[in-house]
């Protein structure tokens, strides 16, 4: 939730992507025992698995790109503060980063793990799960079609960051992370109705287009996506596929690597 400030909306979030936080449960199990551990909650959204991690006992801080986002943490009683994964103002001071369904919205992915290390101190770990290579793969594509159909939309220009495990591996290493656990996981994912999901999620790409041309945008998805992903026995299901992993900071690893790159040279 980098740029485009305005486009979330909190209320419709809480009532139709309310899967979003309920899905994320294996995840805070990856963080062990938190009680009185410092952590940070990177894109914390509306606050709902913010609050979970306090309730396990946490020093929690939320942060989100979002203004609304951030009241409606603030309106559950949670510290959380308006910021970017990519520009955070903390230096060593958490045991762990947390961050849910929010790093596929940051493209810029080595930035934001230079800054989520150096949020960690030494030794603290980061747990997070987003969208990996694949996700929603059937949605971009009706996506994709509708611009072509409709030129006037302008071009279609995915912007959603979506690596495969090895590669994210390879940037959480050269960030300065040992890697404990990294998968991808297809999960296909119930939704209420494809017609609430382009609602809440994908307004980035059509902000500069006119109501009824909206309308028609989403209408014309929905419809090119109900052989794919409806059916009446299961209703909507979206396909996800997640990148779920562990990671410890561990500046030595660097250290050491770059002292044995010196020692070569000499
Ligand atoms: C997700 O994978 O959680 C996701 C990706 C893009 C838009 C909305 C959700």
């Amino acid at each position: 939730m980098q740029k485009n400030q305005n486009i979330w909306n909190a209320e419709k979030y809480e009532k139709h992507a309310d899967f979003v936080p309920r899905l994320a449960f294996p995840l805070i199990d990856l963080l062990g025992d938190i009680k009185g551990k410092k952590i940070l909650d990177v894109g914390c959204g509306d606050g709902t698995l913010t609050l979970e991690l306090v309730n396990r006992g946490a020093d929690v801080i939320g942060i989100d790109s979002s203004p609304e986002m951030v009241k409606a943490s603030k309106s559950k009683g949670i510290k959380a503060i308006l910021g970017t994964a990519t520009d955070l103002p903390f230096y060593e001071e958490f045991d762990a980063v947390f961050s849910n369904a929010v790093l596929h919205w940051v493209p810029e992915a080595e930035k934001a793990l230079e800054n989520i290390a150096k949020s960690l101190k030494d030794g603290g770990i980061f747990v997070a799960e987003f969208g990996g290579k694949g996700n929603i793969q059937s949605i971009i594509q009706a996506m994709e079609q509708v611009f072509e159909e409709n030129p006037e939309f302008g071009k279609f220009k995915n912007i959603w960051y979506f690596p495969d495990a090895n590669e994210y591996k390879s940037l959480l290493e050269k960030a300065g992370f040992k890697v404990e656990y990294i998968e991808l996981i297809p999960r296909p994912t119930p939704i209420d109705h494809i017609q609430n999901w382009l609602e809440i999620f994908t307004n980035v790409y059509t902000s500069h287009l006119a109501k009824s041309q909206i309308n028609l945008f989403r209408s014309r998805v929905r419809e090119l996506l109900k052989s794919r992903l409806y059916t009446p026995e299961k209703g909507w299901v979206a396909d996800y596929v997640r990148l779920r992993l562990k990671a410890v900071k561990n500046y030595r690893l660097v250290k050491s690597a770059l002292n044995s790159y010196i020692d070569n040279m000499i």
